[in-house]
């Protein structure tokens, strides 16, 4: 279910509630849901993040991309409270409840981050117990640890991973060892732990980095499926400019710690791209780009 649509002029108050063509962001009518504001990290010396601020609301599917070291991973870590950002006035909230703020964590960040699903690079998934127990896991913070590790799973956690794992198409490998599938297997898998994990939100950092272009391309079709419609919020990081363009309406784009650029896909020219990723840039990927 989708709420209607209104397309804002990017870099301007111009708002609509009609679809224009150009230089228009989608921006669903639905709730804000995650709220970045005036966030920077420093690494020592490094600035990974520069009063960077950003507003997603439900049901967005927005690409991160940027180089090598622009501060995508600090962005989404940071989103999910799994990185602190820096003291001073930046604050991330999520579904209204802070997560952090200041350089601390916030006292509702728990709660928030039960409903964050984090897909990692390298799947994360326990190698030597089924992908059923793998995927079942995912309820963990809602039933208590104590059942779990007892595998006294509800009935409805155990139907609800086995409907998880048809949704990404996995259903038959359920009693299957997770080492012994491919490497998108498991990520399909990790998706099916945050559908368990009942999450709004799935914040998916290089999820396509490991994985050959075919099993890519069905683990990018996946989180599109499930956005499309389930109206699940994604943020994926990506380090392929045609997975962002072809899967996202919305792009953010990460250059050394400072947003250069945040609007719709079809925004992103050859000329952007070129400053974002630097002049070789052109030689790879900027075919078929508008100029
Ligand atoms: N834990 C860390 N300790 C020190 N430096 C870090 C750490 N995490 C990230 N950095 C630095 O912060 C910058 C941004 O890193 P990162 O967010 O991982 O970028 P990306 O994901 O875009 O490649 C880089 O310069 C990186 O070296
Ligand atoms: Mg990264």
């Amino acid at each position: 279910m989708r709420a209607g649509v209104i397309y804002r002029k990017h870099g301007s108050g111009w708002s609509g509630d009609r679809a224009r063509a150009g230089n228009f962001i989608r921006v669903t009518s639905q709730a804000l849901i995650l709220s970045v504001g005036h966030v920077s990290r420093r690494f020592g010396q490094r600035q990974a993040l520069s009063d960077v601020s950003l507003s997603v609301r439900a049901g967005e599917m927005i690409a991160l991309i940027g180089p090598s070291g622009s501060g995508k991973s600090t962005l989404l870590r940071s989103l999910s409270g799994l990185s602190l950002i820096d003291a001073g006035e930046g604050r991330i909230e999520a579904f209204g409840l802070a997560v952090q703020a200041g350089g601390k964590l916030a006292r509702e960040a728990r709660a928030a981050r039960a409903r964050i699903g984090f897909i990692f690079q390298q799947f994360n998934l326990v190698g030597r117990l089924s992908l059923f127990t793998n995927v079942v896991l995912g309820s963990l913070g809602r039933i208590g640890a104590w059942r779990g590790l007892l595998g006294l799973w509800p009935a409805d956690v155990k139907a609800a991973a086995m409907t998880a794992l048809d949704r990404v198409g996995i259903a038959d490998r359920a009693g299957q060892r997770a080492n012994t599938l491919s490497g998108g297997q498991q990520q399909r898998a990790a998706i099916a732990r945050a559908l368990v994990q009942q999450a709004q939100v799935i914040l998916a950092d290089e999820p396509v980095a490991s994985l050959d272009p075919v099993a890519a391309r069905r683990v990018m079709e996946t989180l599109k499926a499930l956005n499309r419609d389930d109206g699940m919020t994604v943020i994926v990081t990506l380090h392929q400019v045609d997975h962002a363009l072809r899967y996202c309406e919305r792009v953010v784009a990460l250059k050394a710690g400072v947003i250069a650029y945040d609007g719709p896909a079809s925004g992103l020219t050859r000329v952007i791209l070129i400053d974002i990723y630097g002049p070789e840039f052109e030689d790879v990927a900027t075919e078929g780009l508008p100029a």
